[in-house]
């Protein structure tokens, strides 16, 4: 007879509905789901431990006093239960080649990337941390935005210009995450 307790989905928000998961092992990082279940393969895998941040995603959830927190993590060392109750972001939730959001354009604007690779998770990283200072009303100096950006990592282009887009990308009027849907779901 088998003793084992009913195990619930892992219910998550994911480009734009609740998704529920049900049947991947406990230990299937978000990294692994997004790439070989999710057809998002914007996300991509480097060190796959953490030290890259190639595969960084955007957490969503609401605080104690119902505000949307959102943070920039390490796809490939969170593991998919994590998520239960939080929404996820990812490269392909913002803007596409038609109209691309402040941390893609300034990338674009200050040739930013070469190969590619690193750059959603650059993405990823700058825009937590655009939502981040939007909401305080505040603007990060250069030396704030090296030490947010330190978790990315890029071999090829090298951080001047990287760092140039993360300060150009206050420039522009400001252009946010559209909140409500995950507000609502969360
Ligand atoms: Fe390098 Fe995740 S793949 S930090
Ligand atoms: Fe090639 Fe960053 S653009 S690793």
């Amino acid at each position: 007879m088998n003793t084992r307790p009913p195990v619930r989905p892992v219910r998550f928000f994911h480009r734009g509905q609740v998704v529920e998961v049900a049947d991947l092992p406990p230990t299937t990082t978000v990294l692994h789901y997004l790439r070989e279940h999710a057809g998002c393969t914007g996300t991509k895998e480097g060190c796959a431990e953490g030290d890259c941040g190639a595969c960084t995603v955007i957490q969503g959830e609401l605080d104690a006093s119902g505000q949307l927190q959102l943070r920039n993590v390490n796809a490939c060392t969170q593991f998919l239960p994590t998520l239960d109750g939080r929404a996820l972001l990812t490269v392909e939730d913002l803007g596409g080649p038609e109209q691309l959001n402040p941390a893609q354009q300034a990338l674009v604007a200050c040739h930013g990337s070469q190969c590619g690779f690193c750059t959603p998770g650059f993405v990823m990283t700058m825009t937590a941390l655009y939502e981040r200072h939007v909401d305080a009303g505040t603007r990060p100096d250069r030396q704030q935005l090296a030490d947010d950006l330190a978790g990315n990592l890029c071999r090829c282009t090298g951080y001047r210009p990287i760092l140039d887009a993360g300060e150009q990308m206050f420039d522009a009027p400001v252009q946010r995450l559209d909140r409500a849907p995950l507000i609502a779901a969360l």
